[in-house]
């Protein structure tokens, strides 16, 4: 089976739907048909400082929902990267290939490290990419599923792989994105011209994997939309409306034809009011089984302990033919 690769950061207590719809629903297909990896990316979330004791619990409560919503630890290898010191070594030696400008170009970095200022951003954050490309690389990944967002950190991965390959002998596979199209990108509820993300401005803005159905009714309802009153997809005239259609056309398996047809000549009302429906509808189960999981912390912790021997295997083997090829002296 081919070999697939992706992760999250456990940057908060939720993961939200744009990681849900963007990522984890592919995720769970996918793994059906690929030799897959998912890793809960904590060395990535310490680019941005974090609470120690919060930081531990947010990376269970991540590997809680990636089996809550349907990753089998059994078939897939879902584990916390830190638990596999091949990520750490490995994103040294890429390092060493990077150019401090490709880095640079990196528009994700270029955002953060503007809204933080040049000394509260970390040189982690700057490298943050070049982990990235150790994770991907070191299980020879094929096939990495990711939103819109991630695509130029793939690219990077891409261009790292040759170099090296050119300059040290074959050693990598050349990875390839694979990004739903229509999904891509969900956005934010109170701002539908910024993508959906962890750190949003506006909490009622953000729909949690997790949140009560109280909850999701609420931000649904208030969520900003158009005067026009007609439901029509029109992602630059009305991005509101139409980051709702895509929400419901992923949850309901409806057409966004069908959908602008089912409410012709009905209000914003009654739209939202169904998706609140298939929104909690789709969530509670995953809500209700990672409470369960997060009930058992040590079976948990099991689980991705085995899962991690799993990937090290991998990883290891990886890193000694790296270290073979670029001259490293080996301890005997
Ligand atoms: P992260 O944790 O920011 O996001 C996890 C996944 O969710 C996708 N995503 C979205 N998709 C659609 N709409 C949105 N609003 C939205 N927000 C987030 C992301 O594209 C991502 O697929 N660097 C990565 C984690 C990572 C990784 C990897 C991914 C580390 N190593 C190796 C793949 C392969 C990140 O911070 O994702």
């Amino acid at each position: 089976l081919p070999r697939l690769y992706s992760g999250m950061q456990p940057s908060a207590d939720s993961l939200h739907a744009g990681n849900y719809i963007g990522a984890l629903l592919q995720w769970k297909q996918l793994q059906t048909t690929h030799d897959a990896l998912f890793s809960v990316v904590d060395m990535h979330a310490i680019t941005v400082p974090q609470d120690p004791a919060e930081l531990r619990e947010k990376t269970r409560r991540t590997a809680a929902q990636y089996i809550a919503a349907g990753i089998d630890p059994e078939n897939s290898t879902l584990y916390v990267q830190s638990h596999v010191p091949a990520h750490a070594e490995l994103a040294w030696i890429l390092n060493t290939i990077t150019g401090f400008g490709e880095a640079g170009r990196m528009t994700q970095f270029k955002d953060k490290s503007k809204k933080q200022g040049a000394d509260a951003t970390s040189v982690g954050l700057f490298t943050y990419p070049v982990l990235m490309a150790a994770d991907i690389l070191l299980y020879q990944s094929e096939v990495v599923p990711v939103g819109d967002d991630q695509k130029q950190h793939v690219e990077l991965t891409r261009d790292l792989a040759t170099r090296f390959n050119a300059r040290f002998g074959d050693t990598f596979t050349i990875p390839e994105p694979v990004i739903q199209k229509e999904t891509a990108r969900i956005y934010d509820l109170q701002n539908p011209g910024s993508k959906m993300s962890k750190s949003g401005e506006s909490p009622a803005g953000i729909l949690w994997l997790l949140d009560e159905p109280g909850a999701i009714k609420k931000k649904i309802m208030r969520a900003v939309t158009d005067d026009e009153a007609v439901v029509r997809f029109d992602r630059e005239n009305k991005p509101g409306v139409s980051n709702l259609m895509t929400i419901f056309q992923v949850f309901s398996g409806r057409s966004l034809t069908e959908i602008e047809d089912a409410f012709a000549g009905r209000g914003y009302g009654d739209f939202k009011k169904e998706l609140v429906e298939l929104v909690v509808a789709e969530f509670s189960p995953i809500r209700e089984r990672a409470t369960a999981l997060l009930d058992d912390p040590a079976e948990l912790d099991r689980v991705l302990a085995g899962n991690a021997a799993r990937a090290s295997a991998i990883a290891d083997t990886t890193l000694e033919t790296v270290y073979d090829r670029i001259g490293f002296l080996r301890r005997v």
